[in-house]
Parts: structure tokens; C-alpha cells; sequence
């Protein structure tokens, strides 16, 4: 199983933050919030994992992530997506990376506080999504279900939701998602749509659909960044990340003393 994590993007609703730097690089708490999904996919045993990145501040994730894993065995690469053409561009340019083998999408701003190894050691093969019960389902993919808990539609950004089921950013797709993606349309926003491709998981009784209770993020706004922040150290994320991160991040912070005092 493979990780990709999307963290192109323009993040135009949380400027004049992001013409500083790139969404997923702003603190959330105590560290730049990519090492919230980083950590999701780690946890859950993942050692491949791709970032896909905007071009504008590529050099800030290579420069903080670049070297950071080596010793832990954890292989990060990294790939840029020339224009924000939608998430479902991002097995696309996957493709070489994923030599057909299945695996997580998580998106660069989405923090969850579920734990998702065991949904994905045991995922075989089709689609493996999730859903969690919100507010505001209008700003998410939404998905109904019947009272047997089978999905019966799946649609985005709706006006008038069907349900409060929002489908959160972490996916499961097993090695032929890749093709299903470069057979999409672009939609009427002219992006390759998420939920276009749960849609032809669904319409092949290939889709499995699992509610997540514990708490969860979409960064996307002010509001929700600072509500993240204020979740993350009232409930003492920082020492619920896996340790290889959290040592990681204390050896580059010495390392980074070392080079300034060094240049005094
Ligand atoms: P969004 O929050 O929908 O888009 P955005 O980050 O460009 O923000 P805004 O709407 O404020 O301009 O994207 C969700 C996540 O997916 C986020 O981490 C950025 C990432 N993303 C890409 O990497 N490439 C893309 O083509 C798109 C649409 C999003």
C-alpha cells in the first residue's frame, strides 16, 4: 500500500496567509499542519508516499521534509501539479509512482483524529471511503444512505444535501484508479472530481462507505484552521503522533540550530 498526499492547491480563502507560503506548510498548533496527514498515513504503516505539490512554494517542502525521513525508512518523493486541475488529477500523476499497487489519498489539509490502519490492512480491493456526520455537508462530497446503511448516492458540494454525511479527504483505491482517472471528464468547474470516481466504484458494487466518529478537520478557512489548532493542543495531538515524527522533528530543529550557530 502506497501514500499520496495532495498539497497543491491555491488556497485562496485563506488569504493573505497563503501568498506567504502553501496551505499545508501553516502551523497548526506547533507544526506545519502536512505532518498531520503525513503522521495518518505513517501510523498506519505506510513507508512510500508521495506529495504532490503546487509549484509556487515547492522549495518550502523540500526544504523542511526533504531529508527529514531517511533514517526511519520512510520514503518520501515528490511530484508538482502544474495547475489545481482537481483531486482526482493526483493518481494521475501518480501513475509512475503507484506501478499499479493500491493506495491512500489524503488531502494535505484534511487532520483526522481517527486511527486508519485497521480499515487499511485490511483493505483487498474497489474503494474503501469515509464519512463523517457535519454541520455544513454542502462544502463536502455528500453521501445518503438507506436505513441498512447502503450508500445510496454520492454527490458534491451540494445545494440542498441529502444527508449530514460528509465524505472526509482519505481514500482507498485499489491499482486501477489510475486508469478511472484518466478517463474522467472535467466538470462543470472544469475539475477531475473525487466523487466522479466514487461514483463509478459505487455503480460497480465496488465501494465500501465506513462512518468515522472521532474529530476531523477540513483547514480550508480561518475559521476552520484555528478551530484545528485549538483542538490539537487542547487534546495533546502533539504526543498522539507516531514517535518517528515526533523525533524527526526534534532532530531537524537541532540540526537547524546547529547550521545558524554555525554561520554566527
Ligand atoms: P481545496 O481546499 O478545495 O482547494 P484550495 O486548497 O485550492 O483552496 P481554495 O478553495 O481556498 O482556493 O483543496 C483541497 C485540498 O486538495 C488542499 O489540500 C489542496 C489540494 N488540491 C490539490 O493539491 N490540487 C488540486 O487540483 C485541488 C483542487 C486541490
Amino acid at each position: 500500500m502506497k501514500g499520496i498526499i495532495l498539497a497543491g492547491g491555491t488556497g485562496t480563502r485563506l488569504l493573505p496567509l497563503t501568498a506567504v507560503t502553501s496551505k499545508q506548510l501553516l502551523p497548526v498548533y506547533d507544526r506545519p499542519m502536512i505532518f498531520y496527514p503525513l503522521n495518518t498515513l505513517i501510523k498506519a504503516g505506510i513507508t512510500d508516499i508521495l506529495i504532490i505539490v503546487a509549484p509556487d512554494y515547492s522549495g518550502h517542502f523540500l526544504n523542511l521534509l526533504g531529508s527529514m525521513f531517511r533514517k526511519f525508512g520512510i520514503n518520501l518523493s515528490f511530484v508538482v501539479q502544474k495547475a489545481p486541475r482537481g483531486l482526482a488529477e493526483a493518481f494521475i500523476l501518480a501513475e509512475d509512482f503507484l506501478d499499479n499497487e493500491p493506495s491512500v489519498l489524503i488531502l494535505g489539509d484534511n487532520i483526522f483524529e481517527d486511527d486508519f490502519t485497521e480499515a487499511i490492512k485490511t483493505f483487498e480491493q474497489g474503494g474503501r471511503i469515509f464519512a463523517k456526520e457535519v454541520s455544513d455537508p454542502e462544502r463536502f462530497g455528500v453521501v445518503e444512505f438507506d436505513a441498512d446503511g447502503k450508500v445510496l448516492s454520492i454527490e458534491e458540494k451540494p445545494a440542498a444535501p441529502k444527508s449530514r454525511y460528509a465524505i472526509p479527504g482519505i481514500y482507498i483505491f485499489d491499482g486501477n484508479i489510475v486508469e478511472e482517472a484518466k478517463n474522467l471528464q472535467p466538470s462543470e468547474r472544469g475539475e477531475l472530481e473525487i466523487t466522479d470516481l466514487h461514483r463509478k466504484y459505487l455503480e460497480k458494487g465496488m465501494l465500501d462507505v465506513r462512518v468515522i466518529e472521532g474529530a476531523y478537520f477540513d483547514t480550508g478557512t480561518h475559521e476552520s484552521l484555528f478551530e484545528a489548532s485549538t483542538y490539537a493542543r487542547e487534546h495533546d495531538f502533539k504526543n498522539r503522533f507516531d514517535p518517528r515524527i515526533n523525533e524527526a522533528i526534534q532532530e531537524f530543529n537541532k540540526e537547524f540550530k546547529e547550521r545558524v550557530s554555525l554561520k554566527k
